[in-house]
């Protein structure tokens, strides 16, 4: 829960959980702890080894392993097809019901210098990380919303006096996307990879108007809040990925970079959630840098709007310094070492 004081705005027990990229890293770890607070969990991933031992770990965790259920479903989830699927076979292994929350939760990274970087790997990399969000969302919110409203539209026409809808006690259903630090600042080496992740922020932002929308036109239905995770650096298979193809200026640009192990990432994450945080960062430096490009972004209530929006004053003057340091380390790179970005050898 986010405080002792405040409600937690994420209850999970005996509600059921979707995770994309479930089988390892950050997606399997908020598998495992949202096991532990009682939710039955489905995970997503193409390789089916890793999702059977992903499934065997989460549900070692279940606060109830009486009741609670947990399944696999092996997805490229980079298709809207493949996301529609994923969400019936959910629903009908759900007793037909649909999903309380999804988490979009897959991804991967290719950091390259941009005229180094084979051209279809943008594609591949709007495809892992945005467009993946991107179906998963239609997927799940045509069901969230469509479906219900058809249903409650189809009663209303079919009743001689229309009802007036009462609002839901109902807890929100939650649909959570997975950006980066990079979804706010970037730097060289990362053109391939942060505009998919700034992008999955845009998304976000404007999902979380649209939703206003039909909270207002069918308050009897449960609301459907939006959020972003923000991960820090974590030492998973993606970082050993990245790390294959990462220029060593990159590197040297990352030096500092706060590492967290996934397990902690993902209970901060929850931790964020709980304490209903629209966009999650976590980390120091990632809520930092946050906050001094919150632009429209929802800013969660009033004293951490207030806090952010100091924060962000301090920032953005400390964001010109940063960039300053950073284009100066790149230049001299460039002087010393040339332009393919790897030390020059001796
Ligand atoms: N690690 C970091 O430092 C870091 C930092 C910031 C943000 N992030 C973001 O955090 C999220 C989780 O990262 P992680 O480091 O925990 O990753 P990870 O350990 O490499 O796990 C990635 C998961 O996504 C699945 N996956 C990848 N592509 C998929 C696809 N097309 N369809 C279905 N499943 C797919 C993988 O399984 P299969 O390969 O079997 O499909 C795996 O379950 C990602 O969105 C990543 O971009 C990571």
């Amino acid at each position: 829960m986010g405080s002792f004081l405040s409600k937690n705005e994420f209850p999970v027990d005996g509600r059921t959980v979707l995770i994309t990229g479930g089988s390892t890293g950050l997606g399997l770890n908020a598998g495992r702890q949202l096991a532990e607070k009682g939710a039955n969990v489905i995970i997503v991933a193409r390789k089916l080894g890793s999702l059977e031992e992903g499934v065997r770990y989460i549900s070692r965790g279940a606060r109830s392993p009486e009741t609670q259920r947990f399944h696999y479903i092996v997805a490229d989830v980079t298709t809207a097809t493949e996301c529609a699927r994923v969400v019936s076979e959910v629903i009908s292994w759900n007793n037909g019901a649909a999903p309380d929350i999804v988490w979009c939760c897959s991804g991967s990274a290719h950091p390259t210098l941009y005229i180094d970087t084979p051209v279809e790997q943008f594609q591949t990399m709007m495809d892992s990380n945005y467009f993946s969000c991107v179906y998963m969302a239609h997927a799940i919110l045509n069901v969230w919303l469509r479906s219900a409203a058809d249903a409650k539209a189809a009663i209303k026409e079919t009743s001689d006096q229309p009802k007036k809808a009462k609002p839901t006690s109902l807890p929100a259903r939650h649909l959570i996307f997975t950006g980066s630090f990079v979804s706010f600042y970037s730097f060289a080496g990362f053109t391939p990879y942060s505009p998919s992740k700034a992008a999955v922020r845009a998304l976000s932002d404007s999902l979380s108007q649209e939703m206003n929308l039909y909270a207002a036109a069918h308050p009897d239905l449960p609301r459907v809040r939006l959020h972003t995770v923000f991960p820090a650096t974590m030492p998973t298979q993606s970082l050993e990925d990245e790390n294959r193809v990462k220029t060593d200026l990159t590197k040297s640009l990352e030096e500092g970079d706060q590492i967290l192990k996934p397990e902690e990432c993902a209970r901060r994450a929850i931790a964020g959630l709980e304490s209903g945080e629209e966009l999650v960062p976590t980390s120091t430096i990632i809520w930092a840098v946050m906050t001094s490009v919150m632009g429209g972004s929802v800013r969660g209530g009033f004293w951490k709007g207030l806090a952010g929006t100091l924060a962000g004053w301090i920032t953005s003057i400390v964001m010109i310094f940063v960039r300053w340091e950073m284009d100066t380390k790149v230049r001299k790179w460039g002087a010393v070492h040339g332009s393919s970005g790897m030390l020059k050898k001796e």
